[in-house]
Order: structure tokens, then C-alpha cells, then sequence
């Protein structure tokens, strides 16, 4: 899960990493109150949405009173930026600002491990520096089993070429944000921009944290991150059922076991449905027990995407065998009634392989149609869901 920026705040002040005074706010009005109860000075506003560049997006303004708070605040609830409406500002401190540093610290999938990286280059969108000053962007490895300790963070320093007088302050930063990523089983702690205030001081005035959901019970807590008000309201639904399901941009809504299975479905629907103008709709792994309730869900929550215009289920039958989820899918189908409206292509393989598909064709349902291999299934969906 990706946090909002005032989340990854709390989660920072909460770790002692120095950041400024701020309160969160979802109209004008509560916008003007909050800049009077963080006093006098210059305050900024910021947009509270999960994607980057807010700052060009005009979703980052300075204000110096109360009323221009009130405006700037006005000006930027209800923002769309980048296909995301801005519900909620920070209202915070504003940071005198003499220099702008980069930091993160990330997982590094590839090379099973994690990576630091920094820049006394900030200011910039750090992919663009990434490609066009790479040497400007120190890249540490870290060995999860050491982390950062302060050799490692003195390194980061080092490499980064952060100045003499505020490597102290910087390496004792880098260990609490190290803190935050191992204390919340983050794999995400971004800070852009880490400023140097012209007194000398190091803050933190942006967070960008992800969370891992798999450690999720390790952090009761984290569940107060989650904002139903912006969630997908379908993968809302999926994660009440405990379904594992991403709203994608598609037609083709996507069933199957097995995270491989689904990740594969999805590539053979996306080349499917090229010469139909159709792309898969959902990402859904019913995994291994798929029990007719399991494959009720799971279609309801397909079937409740107006976008979706046909359904490819793909299973192989493993531990659960192929007759008991044609049991599932016709006894689904029972279940759902008339809010199954969608035509259904089928194709199973693997254990019990023959019984399933004489359940399927004894129940001769008019919405489900058998396909034997798994191109040939991709190729049925996606015609059929050009043709509704
Ligand atoms: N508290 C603050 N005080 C002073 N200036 C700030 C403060 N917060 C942000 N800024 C200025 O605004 C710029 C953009 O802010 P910020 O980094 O939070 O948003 P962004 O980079 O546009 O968004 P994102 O990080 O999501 O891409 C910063 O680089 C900084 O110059
Ligand atoms: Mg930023």
C-alpha cells in the first residue's frame, strides 16, 4: 500500500526523522483554521494524492496568511491530477530552503536486497536525473541481513557528496529513515526533497512510503492507512471476499489459480485481443481452493465492472481438481442468477480434466462457452468481448 504524504509524515515524526509542523484538512475553511493554529510564517499547501509530480500539476502552493491559505486550499481541492482528484490538502510549516537533497531506500527485487540511493542534486524530478546525470545519483547497496547501520550511512553520505558541516545531520537521518523502512516493513521511503535550510538545518519536507501488505499483521495499525473513500470500490469488495484482485483498464475480465497462471492469462489476452481493440479488465487469482462461494465472489466482483463485456476463467486443476471447480462455476452461476449477464469462456486442464468439462457441458449454461487450450480461450474472450 502507498501512503499519503501526510501518513508517511506521522510515520517520520513518529521515528524522530525532522519534519515540520502540518495538519490535514478537506475544505477551505478547516484549511484557513489550521494555518492559524500552526502560527505565524509562511505556509505551504499540498495536494494529498498518491502520484508524484504535485508540484507542476500546481498542486503545491505557498501562501502567507490565513486567507491566502483559505484560496490557495480552494484552488486546490478538486484538482485533478493525473486521473487522481484531490480530496484532501497538508496545510504545513513552510521550510526556508537553501539546498534540496534526494534519499531513498528500496527494494531491489533483482538483486535480492536493497538499495539507498541519494543526490545533492534535488529539485528535480529524480528520474530524469537518473537518465541524464546518472554520476550525480549515488546508488548503495545494502545487505538486508546488516541494513544501514552508521558505516553504511556514512558510505551514502560519502558517495552522495553531502558537505562536511551537515554529514552528521544527514547520517543521523538516514539511520530513522532506515528506522521507518525495517520498523513498518516498508519497501518504499522516499524523501524529495531532504532541504538544508539557510540556519543549517536537515528536514524532511516530502515522504513517499510504501508498505508491504504481506507484513500487514505484523502492523495492526497500518489498516488506519487505508482510505475507503479513494479505493477502488470493486477491489474494495474483492478484498472484503479476500480475493486477490487489481482493477485493470480492460474488457476482459480475468479468473484463474495461481499468480503465475493469472500473470500468463493476462499476456496471452493482451496479444488476443490486439486485433480486437480489447484488453484484460482485472487481475484475480482464486488460488488453490476454489470452492463455488470463492468462485461466486470472484465473478461478482468481475461482473460488477461496467467495462467488463466478457470473462475468461482459466484453472488448471491441481490440488483442487477440474470437476469440483465446474461444480463452482455452475453452482456460481446459480448463485449470481440474472446478475450473470456476461458471456463466460472456460477452459480448464489438468487433474479431473474430463469430469469437469462433462459438468460444465451437462449444465449446457447459454452464457458458457468451453474452449480447449489456453490461446484459444484468450482468442474467444477477447472476440466475444468486442462483439457486446
Ligand atoms: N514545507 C515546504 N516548505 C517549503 N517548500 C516546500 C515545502 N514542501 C514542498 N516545498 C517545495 O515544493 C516542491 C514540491 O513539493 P513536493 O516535493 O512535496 O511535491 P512534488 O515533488 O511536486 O510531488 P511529488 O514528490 O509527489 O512528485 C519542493 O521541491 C519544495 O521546493
Ligand atoms: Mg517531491
Amino acid at each position: 500500500m502507498d501512503l499519503y504524504e501526510y501518513q508517511a509524515r506521522e510515520l517520520f515524526a513518529s521515528y524522530d526523522v525532522p519534519v515540520l509542523g502540518s495538519r490535514v484538512v478537506t475544505n477551505p475553511a478547516d484549511a484557513r483554521a489550521a494555518a492559524e493554529e500552526l502560527g505565524d510564517g509562511l505556509k505551504v499547501v499540498k495536494a494529498q494524492v498518491k502520484t508524484g509530480g504535485r508540484g507542476k500539476a500546481g498542486g503545491v502552493k505557498l501562501a502567507n496568511s490565513p486567507d491566502e491559505v483559505e484560496a490557495k486550499a480552494e484552488a486546490i481541492l478538486g484538482l485533478d491530477i493525473k486521473g487522481h482528484i484531490v480530496h484532501k490538502v497538508m496545510v504545513a510549516e513552510a521550510a526556508d530552503i537553501a539546498e534540496e537533497y534526494y534519499f531513498s531506500i528500496l527494494l531491489d527485487r533483482a538483486e535480492r536486497r536493497y538499495l539507498a540511493m541519494a543526490s545533492v542534486e534535488g529539485g528535480m524530478e529524480i528520474e530524469q536525473l537518473a537518465v541524464e546525470r546518472p554520476e550525480a545519483l549515488a546508488k548503495i547497496a545494502v545487505d538486508p541481513i546488516v541494513g544501514i547501520d552508521e558505516a553504511k550511512a556514512r558510505e551514502i553520505v560519502a558517495a552522495a557528496g553531502f558537505k562536511p558541516e551537515i554529514a552528521d545531520q544527514v547520517t543521523n537521518t538516514i539511520l530513522k529513515l532506515w528506522d521507518v523502512y525495517k520498523g513498518e516493513d516498508a519497501t518504499l521511503v522516499e524523501v524529495n526533497p531532504l532541504v538544508l535550510t539557510p540556519a543549517g538545518e536537515v528536514i524532511a519536507v516530502d515522504g513517499k512510503v510504501t508498505v508491504d501488505d504481506n507484513a500487514a499483521f505484523r502492523h495492526p495499525h497500518h489498516a488506519d492507512f487505508v482510505d475507503n473513500a479513494t479505493e477502488d470500490p470493486l477491489e474494495l469488495k474483492a478484498k472484503e471476499s479476500d480475493l486477490n484482485y487489481v482493477k485493470l483498464d480492460g474488457e476482459v475480465g480475468i479468473i484463474g489459480n495461481g499468480a503465475g497462471l493469472v500473470m500468463s492469462t493476462l499476456d496471452v489476452v493482451a496479444l488476443a485481443g490486439e486485433q480486437y481493440g480489447v484488453k484484460p479488465a482485472n487481475f484475480l487469482d482464486i488460488g488453490g481452493g476454489a470452492s463455488a462461494q470463492v468462485m461466486a465472489a470472484g465473478l461478482d466482483v468481475i461482473l460488477g465492472d461496467a467495462q467488463v463485456k466478457s470473462v475468461l476463467v482459466n484453472v488448471f486443476g491441481g490440488i483442487t481438481a477440474c470437476d469440483e471447480v465446474a461444480n463452482g462455476i455452475v453452482q456460481a452461476l446459480e448463485m449470481l442468477g440474472d446478475a450473470a449477464t456476461k458471456p463466460l469462456v472456460v477452459r480448464l486442464d489438468g487433474n479431473n480434466v474430463e469430469e469437469g468439462r462433462a459438468i460444465l457441458a451437462a449444465a449446457a449454461h447459454p452464457l458458457v462457452t468451453m474452449v480447449g487450450t489456453m490461446d484459444g480461450a484468450a482468442a474467444k474472450a477477447a472476440e466475444l468481448a468486442k462483439e457486446n
